[in-house]
């Protein structure tokens, strides 16, 4: 292994033994195993059908697959606190967005890896996961601690979570530390709530500058009344009825966003997450994505819909892999009703970025957005340089 930076060197033996790591570092260097502490992470297979003397082949992969699971949560979780602390502590400027660009990034490709990491355990056939499934029990992913600070952390909140025979958070009773590290995430500001209040302050919306909000109403209304007057003079009844029915449609739709009553309605009954004003910014930043102060936040609206997708298809793949392996009838080790459950879990419920998949209902054709005018077009048309967020710091733009 000459030239692997991790061997640096030194050349390449198996020593995984207990030698504290600082003192190994303070000994100039270190080897691959140590360094790794791969004795704690290959040393941690224990196959409990191996120690009822009746061994069970995939047992072995059931818990590697799981643990691999569980590693790449805590490098998802770790990449989440670091994007909540730059959008936490920074005004974001184009430094700051590059940053978390690249982790969010990065944590959507781990969600790749782990969507299609159920392929694997799915070689294991039924048959064999029941030959050691009553040794495991009640063990259950229902009692993974970083995936329920993980779904914390990005927003879904305790309310919105499918009733199940326990409390959630109840399973980690006999965990202390874990049951304070979910309250926390409970409490802390979750990566919704952040991204809402950076939507909120798009620049553009002010009433008393670009006023956007203003603008997108009156070219929705031109739209709108364009579809009336179409429908109006259709001749034919039922080209006129079809016609009057998606036009009443299409206005219901816009008069949900254009009434904060309405909006704040929906809110209540879950069906929208984000406030009038971040959903505003979120349409902006969708219409005006070429210009340049606009693409990265246009790429990082994609990315959290891709964070939402991608987890949604993890549990779909989960799903579909229980079935296979305990039918639909049989309850998980966990106490639930196992598929039922987790049927339930794939529900828009559980998507942190709705409101980013719903905007496109209220998209308008191009010809229709509102034009920027020259003071707007400057303003978004240069990428902000992190002297120009300081010089700005007061006027309370983002980007
Ligand atoms: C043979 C394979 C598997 C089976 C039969 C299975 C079964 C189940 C069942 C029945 C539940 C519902 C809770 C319960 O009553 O136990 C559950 C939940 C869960 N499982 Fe699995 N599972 C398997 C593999 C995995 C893997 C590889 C992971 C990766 C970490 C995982 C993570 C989870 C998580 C996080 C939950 C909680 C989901 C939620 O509450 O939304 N499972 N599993």
């Amino acid at each position: 292994m000459s030239g692997c930076p991790m061997t640096n060197g030194v050349g390449h033996h198996e020593d995984s033994g207990s030698t504290p790591l600082s003192e190994s570092v303070t000994g100039g260097g270190m080897l691959y195993g140590k360094y790794l502490q791969l004795d704690k992470i290959v040393g941690a297979q224990r196959l409990l059908s191996e120690e009822a003397n009746r061994l069970v082949h995939d047992e072995h992969l059931f818990i590697v697959t799981h643990q691999a699971y569980e590693l790449w949560f805590k490098q998802i979780i770790y990449e989440l606190d670091s994007i909540r602390n730059l959008f936490n502590n920074e005004d974001l400027a184009e430094t700051g967005t590059l940053e978390v660009l690249k982790r969010l990034n990065r944590i959507v490709l781990i969600l790749k890896l782990l969507v299609d990491q159920v392929m694997i355990l799915e070689t294991m056939t039924p048959l064999d996961f029941m030959d050691f499934r009553s040794f495991l029990s009640p063990a259950s992913g229902f009692q993974s601690l970083q995936f329920r600070l993980l779904e914390n952390k990005l927003g879904i909140k305790p309310g919105v979570r499918v009733k199940y025979n326990k409390s959630y958070s109840s399973v980690f009773g006999d965990d202390p530390e874990g049951m304070a590290s979910l309250i926390r995430s409970e409490a802390e500001p979750t990566l919704a709530e952040l991204v809402e209040k950076w939507l909120s302050r798009t620049p553009g919306l002010e009433k008393e500058g670009f006023d956007f909000w203003g603008k997108y109403q009156s070219a929705v209304h031109e739209m709108l009344q364009e579809l009336k007057d179409k429908a109006d003079a259709a001749k034919d009844g039922t080209a006129k009825t079809f016609a009057l029915n998606s036009y009443a449609k299409r206005k219901a739709i816009f008069d949900s966003i254009f009434d904060p009553a309405v909006h704040d309605a929906l809110i209540k009954r879950g069906e929208r997450r984000f406030s009038h004003k971040a959903l505003q910014g979120a349409i902006m930043i969708t219409f005006y994505r070429d210009e340049p102060r606009f693409s990265q936040p246009h790429q990082l609206l994609m990315l959290l819909m891709d964070i939402d997708s991608l987890i949604t298809k993890w549990r779909y793949n989960h799903v579909i892999m229980v079935q296979r392996m305990i039918g639909s009838q049989n309850m998980g080790t966990g106490g639930s009703s196992g598929y039922q459950y987790l049927r339930a879990t794939l529900g828009d419920q559980y998507k942190v970025f709705l409101d980013l998949f719903n905007l496109s209902t209220f998209l308008i054709p191009r010809n229709c957005i509102p034009t920027l005018t020259r003071d707007m077009k400057s303003k978004l048309g240069v990428q902000q340089t992190s002297k120009d967020a300081d010089d700005n710091k007061t006027d309370k733009e983002k980007i």
